[in-house]
């Protein structure tokens, strides 16, 4: 059963269409690719499921799969974070997308189980939400979303689509987390690549793309000036790092909220100060949770805050600052600015959420900068191909991406940006490669 489209303006697809065609110009490696998948179709009578925040770079990577041979259906990985513009474009070439920006629980769940009838072969998730929804079919797990999902499902055999999956690749933190807790209950149903996990993607989506991003969102929604300012980031992994590093550039103050001592020392000897989410939140201006935990920022910290408090949260979930506390603690709540909703505490004092605690870089901005996508997008598009290629082949479990894969995309990028990688010699190699040599 193939669905038709559901998006929120057919007619908004020329706009998208032309932004699409701009990032074109910063995405050179995704273009390459596309070139080769054009010549070779290695996705030939596919079907690809995604559930990706639906923006210009995943635009393209549809571009790229489509050109590859495949079938592909897309829902979103967020209620909040789909261009719409870019939505129409896809519809309009033929592409099914279940996607608009700002959909209900019911309704978000709704387009996942719209992407499920389209009987996908591969999975392709940021966050998890379609393959973890197709496990909770599998098994029965009783839940909330299912109830969204059955009905658009209908008759789909749930056995019958596992029996059929070649595999599938995670965008994100949050779902390789999720993808492991399920491999390590032996419940996981099919090979899965860890696209986060690869050096060339978690060491420039994460930190470089989420930390610029981040902050523009920070910026496009409130107009704040960041110097000066007493910022609080709560986690220092990849994204939150690239955060803190990006917003002392801007010249802020920044204080770094940690629970791992090893990345609260490197914060603290990379010069941040580093203290307790109860200390800091007494005198911090802006908040930015970057963790992919739960009730970072809670009642107990909403208590100390002062007057005029900001909170952001650049974490996959909008689980890290509690909503729930928020709400039960104010005694109005009101939108005051596309991005901005005010909460009034019993005593007066406002806090201030941006983007409804969901990815600010998403909601408030456009996402990561095309040229950072270029690279994570890229490494779909080969682990894509390297499941159809691999096909029954791949052990059932969370697999990395070939190192191979994962150094072309580097050696493609540095080529984009006319760099040059040093070629070991002969020798080089083979000492690097032996255990023999010692002091002289
Ligand atoms: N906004 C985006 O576009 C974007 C991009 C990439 C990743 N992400 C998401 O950002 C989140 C973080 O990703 P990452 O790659 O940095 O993960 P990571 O594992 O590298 O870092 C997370 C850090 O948070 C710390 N932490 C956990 N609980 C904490 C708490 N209560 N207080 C303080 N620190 C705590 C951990 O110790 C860890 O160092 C994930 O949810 C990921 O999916 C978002």
């Amino acid at each position: 059963m193939m669905g038709a489209s559901w998006i929120r303006d057919p007619s908004l697809a020329e706009v998208g269409e032309r932004r699409i065609e701009w990032t074109k110009n910063f995405t050179p490696v995704l273009m390459k690719i596309l070139e080769r998948f054009r010549r070779e179709k290695p996705l030939r009578g596919l079907r690809i499921g995604a559930c990706l925040h639906v923006t210009t770079e995943t635009a393209i990577l549809v571009e790229v799969l489509e050109e590859g041979g495949a079938e592909v259906s897309i829902c979103a990985s967020n209620p909040m974070s789909t261009q719409d513009d870019v939505a129409a474009a896809l519809a309009a070439r033929g592409t099914r997308v279940y996607a608009f920006r700002g959909q209900t629980v019911r309704e978000y769940y709704e387009c996942i189980g719209r992407v499920l009838a389209d009987e996908p072969q591969i999975t392709i998730d940021d966050g998890a939400d379609l393959i973890s929804t197709i496990h909770k079919l599998y098994y029965s797990v009783e839940s909330e979303e299912l109830k969204y999902v059955r009905p658009v499902i209908g008759d789909l055999d749930v056995r019958e689509l596992v029996g059929g999956m070649i595999g599938g690749c995670e965008e994100t933190t949050t779902g390789v987390l999720r993808l492991r807790a399920l491999a390590r209950e032996g419940r996981l149903l099919y090979p899965v690549v860890a696209v986060n996990d690869a050096e060339s993607k978690k060491l420039f989506d994460n930190p470089i793309g989420t930390g610029q991003s981040a902050l523009d969102g920070v910026i496009r929604a409130t107009g704040m000036l960041l110097a000066g300012r007493d910022v609080v980031v709560a986690g220092y992994g990849n994204v939150g790092s690239g955060i803190a590093q990006r917003l002392r550039g801007m010249g802020a103050r920044v204080t770094v909220v940690e629970a791992n001592p090893i990345r609260a020392l490197k914060a603290l000897m990379d010069g941040f100060a580093v203290e307790s989410m109860k200390r800091a939140a007494a005198h911090g201006e802006l908040f930015i949770t970057a963790t992919g935990n739960i009730s970072v920022i809670r009642g107990e910290h909403f208590k100390l805050m002062r007057d005029g408090a900001i909170l952001a949260n650049a974490g996959h979930f909008d689980v890290e600052i509690d909503k729930r506390d928020l709400e039960t603690m104010s005694i109005r709540k009101e939108r005051i600015l596309p991005c901005v909703e005010m909460y009034v505490l019993e005593d007066g004092r406002r806090l201030y959420l941006l983007g409804e605690g969901r990815l600010v870089n998403l909601v408030c901005a456009e996402g990561h900068p095309s040229d950072v996508m270029d690279m994570s997008f890229s490494l779909q598009a080969l682990s894509a191909e390297y499941l159809a290629s691999n096909r029954g082949k791949l052990p059932i479990g969370v697999l990395d991406v070939p190192r191979e894969l994962d150094e072309l995309v580097a050696r493609l990028k540095l080529e984009s940006m006319g760099a040059e990688v040093e070629e070991l010699t002969e020798e080089q190699a083979r000492y690097l490669r032996s255990w023999e040599p010692g002091s002289k």
